[in-house]
């Protein structure tokens, strides 16, 4: 789908696509049509049950008087209150309709004027970005698809005043746009392409927009002493991989600290000798989707030239059985040299988190770090799939982040960490065992357990299970994988954290 940016002009053919208020209160575009018309709009918004509430749409066929086949009203809610994830919500929701009705080319007016307080070239920008993110289809291995089966829609163009400068602002967030398409394509990929290997050549390919990229092998690692990551990937045949990617973006670059992001990768979890079920055993094909959202926000800073250092992690593993799998009960020594014994082999995200969490804050001091991970089953029991679970020792950093998350539409739910849960951990043969032993608290216990090993940096962890794939589809992101956490991270950088 392309989009295009135009002055205002009346629509010849497809689609016009024209704003209408709470109680029926139509944009002054609408007004407009509704003249040329004769008052059809007015007609068929008084014989529906439209009433112009937010997520409410009508479409009108072929109304005689104007050249368009269709003229498509959104609803927009309360003018004071329609906002920049508003209008994303709007171009999202513009996408599938027309999509699914099989039109090809649309026009949506923007307008000024009518009482909204966002400016209409950033309501432009903001609803082609909304429409670009619900324009995204992981359909490559497809291959009999008729052409009436995939998306019908081919141009939309957005009609404002100002257009030019809508399509620069626009410029910017499609780089964030291609950015989470590149987390959403390796996050959906299945575990056969996607090992760790071939995911830190993912990483790699971000080097052509000025993103260092290292990438440690299992000798390197075992130099460092990284045994809690290396125990998790024995079992597999693919060997593991530490990516580490470093943008320096600060304008005077050799003096900032960086903000430090660490993602899981395990990108197969069949939970090691402690074997998952088969029922669902695919899900853990995206049990990457932390490492695949902190590549995907390297991404988005270098493409839009963040002025900021960020350093980004990956750990890179294959959770298997195999001959040379770890076994429950076995005790593995982390890089920060504390002991562990492993009760359960499918409590294995923390294991690497362990390791490449001590790694980021030893080798880089960084302002922050937060890590992204797939990490319990428990999380979904406690927010299911609207909040991901938030664990932070830095309440600036918490409220930032919580902040960032409303702003994007990727909500966070701060979970306590506390002395009592942590004690939970204690191992009777280590220094610490990988599960609690019950299923109480089991977020919580995962989270006590990562964050033996952060030393004094501040620190935040997102339990992402539950919202880093998606069963329905939502405004913008439909459904698979939705690349969450990486405009929150973005967001959070652009707010608080660029010179
Ligand atoms: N990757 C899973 C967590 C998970 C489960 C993510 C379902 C997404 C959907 C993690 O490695 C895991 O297996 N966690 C266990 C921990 C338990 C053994 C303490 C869990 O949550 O059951
Ligand atoms: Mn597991
Ligand atoms: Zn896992």
């Amino acid at each position: 789908m392309k989009i295009v940016f135009a002055e205002p002009s009346a629509p010849k053919s497809g689609t016009a696509v024209v704003g209408v208020f709470e109680d029926r209160k139509l944009t002054p575009s609408a007004v407009e049509l509704d003249r040329q018309c004769n008052g059809t709009l007015t007609r068929a918004l008084s014989v529906s049950k439209f009433k112009g509430r937010k997520d409410d749409s009508l479409a009108v066929l072929a109304p005689a008087g104007l050249d368009v086949a269709r003229v498509l009203l959104i609803g927009l809610g309360k003018p004071a209150s329609l906002d920049a994830l508003g209008f994303q919500n709007a171009g999202g929701k513009i996408v599938a309709l027309l999509d699914g009705a099989g039109e090809t080319a649309a026009q949506v007016a923007i307008d000024a004027g009518d009482g909204v307080k966002i400016d209409p070239a950033t309501a432009a920008a903001e609803l082609a970005y909304g429409a670009r993110l619900r324009g995204y289809r992981f359909d490559k291995y497809r291959t009999k698809e008729k052409p009436e089966q995939k998306p019908s829609l081919k141009t939309l163009t957005i009609a404002v005043a100002g257009a030019n400068e809508a399509k620069k602002k626009f410029a910017t967030l499609d780089k964030i746009v291609e950015a989470v398409f590149l987390t959403r394509d390796i996050v959906s990929e299945p575990a056969n392409v996607i090992y760790p290997e071939t995911l830190a050549d993912q990483a790699r390919g971000l080097e052509e927009l000025g993103v260092e990229v290292e990438v440690l092998t299992r000798k390197e690692m075992k130099k460092l002493g990284m045994g809690a990551l290396l125990g998790v990937g024995q079992g597999s045949e693919r060997p593991p991989r530490l990516v580490v990617m470093q943008w320096k973006g600060a304008p005077d670059a050799k003096d900032q600290r960086p903000v430090a992001f660490v993602g899981k990768g395990v990108t197969f979890d069949t939970g090691g000798i402690s074997i998952k079920p088969a029922g669902g055993m695919e899900d853990m094909k995206w049990d990457m989707a932390g490492s695949g959202v902190v590549i995907g926000l390297m991404k988005a800073l270098a493409g839009r030239k963040a002025k900021v250092n960020a350093v980004g992690i990956g750990g890179l593993v294959e959770n298997m059985p195999g001959g040379n799998a770890q076994r429950p009960g076995d005790i593995v020594t982390s890089m920060s040299g504390q002991t562990i014994e492993v009760l359960n082999t499918d409590a294995e995200g923390r294991l690497v988190l362990a390791d490449a969490l001590w790694y980021c804050q030893d080798r880089f001091k960084p302002r922050f770090m937060i890590d992204l991970a797939t990490l319990t089953g428990a999380i979904i029991i406690a927010l299911g799939s609207e909040y991901a679970g938030m664990y932070s020792t830095d309440d600036k950093l918490a409220k930032q982040l919580i902040a960032a998350g409303e702003a994007v539409g990727e909500k966070l739910w701060r979970m306590p960490l506390n002395d009592a849960y942590d004690r939970l951990m204690d191992s009777d043969a280590a220094d610490i065992k990988n599960i609690s032993g019950g299923r109480d608290a089991g977020s919580i216990t995962a989270a006590q357990f990562l964050k033996r090993f952060v030393n004094d940096v501040p620190w935040a962890h997102l339990d992402i299970a539950g919202t880093t794939w998606s069963k329905k589809d939502t405004a913008t992101v439909p459904k698979g994988a939705t690349a969450f956490g990486l405009r929150l991270l973005d967001r959070l950088i652009a707010d608080h954290y660029e010179s």
